[in-house]
Parts: structure tokens; C-alpha cells; sequence
């Protein structure tokens, strides 16, 4: 008799904001995609310090997926930082957690959001849509400035239109 178990795999998609516990675990796996010049990397500290922007998805004690929904401006916000564990992908966990911004982004009452990546196809099956990164003058100004990325940034700008 064929003992293997052949019953799919299933996983625990459920997303949940962030408690203090999962600091290590989505540090862990942000710097995982960073390192693989996917995202910019987030030192422990400022995971914390940005704690509360942030769903998570949990599998055996382990983070694997989150994404930050991070306020700019009274009318714009940036979602940032969406990782799935690598032995993850395809489950819809990164679909889930970009939703739960956009949720959070509607319940606020903002008009748009943004995120910048590598991977605009990701966003666009969303319904999200390409843009320029000029469009955005508060998040260039506020926050581009600062990155070591700046002026030679090569992410790509998408936006949600929430009205
Ligand atoms: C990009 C990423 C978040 C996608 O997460 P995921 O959980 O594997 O994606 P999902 O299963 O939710 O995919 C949702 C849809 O997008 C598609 N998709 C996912 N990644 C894609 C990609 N890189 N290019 C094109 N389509 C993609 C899926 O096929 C799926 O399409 P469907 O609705 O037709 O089935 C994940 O691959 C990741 O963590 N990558 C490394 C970090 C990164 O690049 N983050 C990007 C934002 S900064």
C-alpha cells in the first residue's frame, strides 16, 4: 500500500496586522528579498518603529508574508515592503495582504495609494496601474531623497485609484 501522503498542501492564509512578536520574523523575511535586490532592507529597528503599518501572514509560528501600509500625506499612502516566503508563492498570500491595505486605505478615507517594485505585473493583476514616480511629488520629497536609491531609482511607480 502506497503510504505517502498525496493531500494537497494547505496553508494558513488568514492576514492579521502585526504584534510585537513578529518584528524578527518580518525583518527576517524583508531582508531575505532585499538582499536579492528585490526591496530595500529594514534594520530591526525600524521594523519596529513602523510595526503598526504592518499585516502578516503566519504559518507554524513563522512569518510568511507581510506588507506595510505606510501614511505620506492626508489624501496619499504607500504600501511597501509586500514579501512572501520564497516556498510560499502562488498561494495568494501576497494578493491577500496588498488587499488588506487597500481595505485599511478605504476605511481611512484615502483617495489613492502607491507602492514602488520590481514586479508591476504582480500589481497590475490587482488593478492596479503603472505611473510616474513625478506624479507623487510628496513621496519624492518626503522620502526619495533620503534613499541611498535616489536619484537613480529603477523601481517602478504603481497606483490605486480608491474613488
Ligand atoms: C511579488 C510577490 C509578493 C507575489 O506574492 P504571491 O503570494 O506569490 O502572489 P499571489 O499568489 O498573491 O499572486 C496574485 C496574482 O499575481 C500573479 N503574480 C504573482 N507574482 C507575479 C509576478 N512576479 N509577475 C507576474 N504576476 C505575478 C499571480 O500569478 C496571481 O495571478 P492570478 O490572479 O492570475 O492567479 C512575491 O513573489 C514576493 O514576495 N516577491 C519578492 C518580493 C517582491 O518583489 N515584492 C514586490 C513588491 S515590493
Amino acid at each position: 500500500m502506497d503510504s505517502r501522503d498525496n493531500s494537497p498542501i494547505t496553508v494558513n492564509t488568514a492576514v492579521r496586522p502585526a504584534r510585537m512578536g513578529d518584528g524578527s520574523g518580518i525583518a527576517k523575511l524583508v531582508n531575505y528579498w532585499a538582499a536579492q535586490g528585490q526591496m530595500l532592507p529594514r534594520t530591526l529597528g525600524e521594523t519596529y518603529e513602523h510595526l503598526r503599518d504592518f499585516y502578516v501572514v503566519e504559518d507554524d509560528d513563522d512569518i510568511v508574508g507581510c506588507a506595510a501600509l505606510h501614511l505620506v500625506w492626508s489624501d496619499l499612502a504607500e504600501v511597501k515592503s509586500v514579501a512572501v516566503d520564497e516556498r510560499m508563492q502562488g498561494l495568494r498570500i501576497g494578493a491577500t495582504l496588498v488587499n488588506a491595505c487597500v481595505d485599511e486605505a478605504i476605511q481611512l478615507g484615502l483617495s489613492r495609494i502607491f507602492a514602488l517594485t520590481y514586479q508591476p505585473e504582480f500589481f497590475e493583476k490587482l488593478g492596479w496601474k503603472r505611473a510616474d514616480v513625478m506624479s507623487l511629488p510628496r513621496k519624492v520629497w518626503n522620502e526619495c531623497y533620503r534613499c541611498p536609491k535616489f536619484p537613480s531609482c529603477d523601481e517602478i511607480a504603481m497606483i490605486l485609484e480608491l474613488e
